[in-house]
């Protein structure tokens, strides 16, 4: 009996102690929820964290401080990209023979008809301006370097010296032809001393310079040295003439890259001129 007794008190007080710990496991629990609870609301009442925008003043914010005087923000001018410079088509005479401008076609005879230049200097046996020669040797000097050989067949031609050549070339390809390979006397580039004609590559004065490198080389960087192409491939209803690669004409280092720039083919259209596909009258 006594141990039976003693079994239902030792019964007695387990449920005693396990009741005891339930009460502290949910006191313990409650407490961590009004923890939670707590943090929660504190998070909320302090607010998001500042920004970096809001941290650091702005150049165009007013100054926080109410002894500084308040700030007007001066908003940064437009910002507008650079003019282009304009290039001023009348700087140099496109009519006086001596003007490195001047434009000689079907229609615009030199004046006079015999005009020779002043200052005509050796080049390779031939002549030219002083000015288009320095040109020319520095150009065949920049060509040499890229290991291509150009040279000058034909430059100066006088007045007289063109009548035999139109001579020359009607009794060889007929009148037709000819007055679209030659000026008739007074009316071609070669006598103003700043046209030359130039071969290289195996090919001199025909139309397969422009496939040699050297005469690839010419119409790329003819410009640099202030020489164009005169007579490009397709101009002929313009210029008069038919495609000439080799035919080269001295017009100075800034008209010749401006006509590069712009791709302008022709003196004429780059001078609003008139077409001259042939002689008037
Ligand atoms: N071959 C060019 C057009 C001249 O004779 O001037
Ligand atoms: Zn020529």
């Amino acid at each position: 009996m006594a141990s039976s007794s003693q079994g239902a008190g030792h019964r007695a007080a387990r449920r005693r102690g396990s009741g005891a710990r339930r009460v502290v496991v949910a006191l313990v629990l409650l407490a961590v929820v009004a923890a939670v609870v707590g943090l929660v609301r504190e998070a909320r009442s302090s607010g998001p964290p500042p920004t970096v925008a809001a941290a650091v003043p702005s150049s165009n914010s007013v100054a926080p401080s109410s002894s500084a005087p308040p700030t007007t923000s001066t908003p940064a001018p437009p910002t507008t990209p650079p003019a282009e410079p304009t290039f001023d088509r009348a700087q140099q005479s496109i009519d006086d023979p001596n003007s490195p401008w001047v434009v000689v076609d079907k229609a615009r005879p030199l004046a006079p008809l015999d005009h020779a230049p002043a200052d005509l200097v050796d080049i390779g046996g031939r002549q030219l301006r002083a000015e288009a020669a320095q040109a020319m040797r520095d150009m065949i000097a920049a060509a040499a370097a890229q290991g291509l050989t150009i040279s000058v067949l034909s430059a100066y031609r006088s007045y007289d010296y063109q009548v035999d050549t139109f001579r020359n070339q009607v009794a060889r390809f007929g009148e037709e032809r000819a007055e679209i390979q030659v000026a008739r006397p007074g009316y071609s580039e070669h006598q103003t001393g700043l046209a030359a004609d130039v071969g290289g590559g195996g090919c001199d004065i025909e139309s397969c310079f422009a496939t040699t490198a050297e005469g690839q080389w010419v119409a790329a960087h003819g410009a640099e040295f202030g020489y164009v192409v005169r007579y490009p491939d397709g101009a002929q209803d313009v210029t008069g003439y038919k495609y000439e690669p080799w035919h080269v004409r001295y017009v100075g280092v800034p008209l010749a890259t401006e006509l590069q720039r712009t791709g302008t083919r022709t003196l004429e259209e780059f001078f609003g001129l008139p077409a001259a596909p042939g002689y008037p009258g």
